[in-house]
């Protein structure tokens, strides 16, 4: 561990929030809040951090806290600024704006090599012309190890990684699994107090894929290390993450563990891009007593649902619903319509139900994948589902 600079050192009240969209994320397992001894500063902060490429702004004012021994992830598209976070935090890539500190320490002005991280690079590449052993050794020898100390380091992350006895081979003679491993155990080989991942098993099929998610995720367990992990894809990032922070143009729209973002996500493109979801343009068409709103699809569907901050007669706001939250012609629920079978699809596990309102407007229902003869195209149906499973958003 690095030493902490008394100077600096903090207890919770005085921390930055990881993010204003934290705030109001309703993220109810924050583990920001009381979890850690008052005194031990999170692994890795970013205070205000903004990048600019030329007039570019790739990051805008992000501010982060991981704390030590947690696993966060930064979910977001292609160029939402994923890697360019990842490379400010390495020191490789110097910030327009903002401080970055790590285990207490302001390591803004610091080299890579002494921020004390591991980084497993997008597409990430090992040396074709070393062993797996050099390759491994490579973080140790630039640092002027060898002898006993570095045969016995190489030779610890090996074995944890299973590939004791695979010292002797080339990068060329092994599978893409296994070269990940290497690649893992190259960025833990010094140690490193946090550990970056962007995008390491992007190359992997599905099944190793979710294999080695499941490996990585208990070797940063074992090991407790701290890890901040980039991935587009966000199964992923639900399984394998105490926190996602999910990505935008350069801004964390909302950060929360992953049963929050999925459940309560802060806006409709949260909902949207964690997890599928049906999305309904709508108006407020009548604002009711009783702590209700009577809202109207674009197709002139009548919606209730409860009253928002902001609420007026007009008002565009947007409805979100999961397609595994909608019932189909079973029990009651508290919001219903008439439909149409457009579409099943058997995906395997799920059966995707295509309907389409009399407004023509189309819902996806998600069934288990063993209640494939639920319905058939062209039956008419009763969908609908409950008010605590909707989301409700004020169009910006
Ligand atoms: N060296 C650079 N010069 C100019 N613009 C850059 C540079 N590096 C990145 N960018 C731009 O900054 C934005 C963020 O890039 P970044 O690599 O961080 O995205 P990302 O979220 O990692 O995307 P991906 O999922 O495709 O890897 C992109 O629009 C990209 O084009
Ligand atoms: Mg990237």
């Amino acid at each position: 561990m690095t030493a902490v600079d008394k100077g600096r050192a903090e207890g919770p009240a005085q921390r930055a929030q990881p993010s204003s969209a934290a705030a109001t994320s309703g993220d109810r397992r924050n583990v920001n809040a009381g979890a850690y001894p008052a005194r031990r500063p999170a692994a890795v902060r970013l205070e205000h951090v903004t990048h600019r490429f030329g007039t570019f702004t790739a990051l805008e004012d992000v501010s982060l806290e991981v704390m030590p021994g947690e696993f966060v992830t930064l979910l977001g598209q292609s160029g939402s600024g994923k890697s360019t976070m990842l490379r400010i935090i390495a020191g490789l890539t110097t910030p327009s704006e903002g401080r970055i500190f790590i285990d207490g320490r302001d390591v803004s002005d610091a080299p890579t090599q002494r921020r004390g991280i591991g980084f497993v690079f997008q597409n990430y590449a090992l040396f074709p012309h070393l062993t797996v052993f050099e390759n491994i050794a490579y973080p140790l020898r630039i640092r002027a190890m060898k002898g006993p100390e570095l045969q016995r380091r190489v030779e610890k992350v090996l074995a944890r990684i299973n590939l004791l006895g695979f010292g002797d081979r080339y990068a060329a003679q092994l599978s893409g699994g296994q070269q990940q491993r290497v690649a893992v155990a190259r960025a833990l080989v010094y140690e490193p107090s946090v550990l970056l991942m962007d995008e390491p098993l992007g190359a992997l099929d599905r099944k190793l894929r979710k294999h080695m998610q499941i490996e990585l995720r208990q070797l940063q367990q074992d090991l407790h290390i701290s890890c901040i992990y980039v991935t587009h894809d966000q199964e992923e990032a639900l399984t394998m993450s105490d926190r996602i922070a999910v990505m935008r143009a350069g801004r964390i729209l909302q950060i929360g563990d992953p049963v929050t973002v999925y459940r309560h996500p802060v806006s409709s493109f949260v909902a949207d891009f964690v997890g599928s979801t049906n999305l309904f343009d709508c108006r407020v068409r009548e604002v009711l007593g009783d702590g209700s709103v009577l809202l109207e699809t674009a197709g002139r569907i009548a919606i209730r649902a409860p009253t928002f901050p902001g609420v007026a007669a007009g008002r565009a706001c947007h409805v979100a619903v999961r397609p595994e939250f909608v019932r189909i012609g079973e029990g009651a629920v508290e919001i219903a319509f008439a439909a149409r079978v457009e579409k099943v699809t058997f995906v395997g596990n799920v059966v995707d139900i295509r309907c389409a309102l009399t407004s023509g407007e189309l819902v996806s229902v998600e069934v288990a994948g063993n209640r494939k003869d639920l319905v058939a195209v062209g039956d008419q149906v009763r969908i609908g589902w409950d008010g605590a499973d909707m989301g409700l958003f004020p169009a910006p």
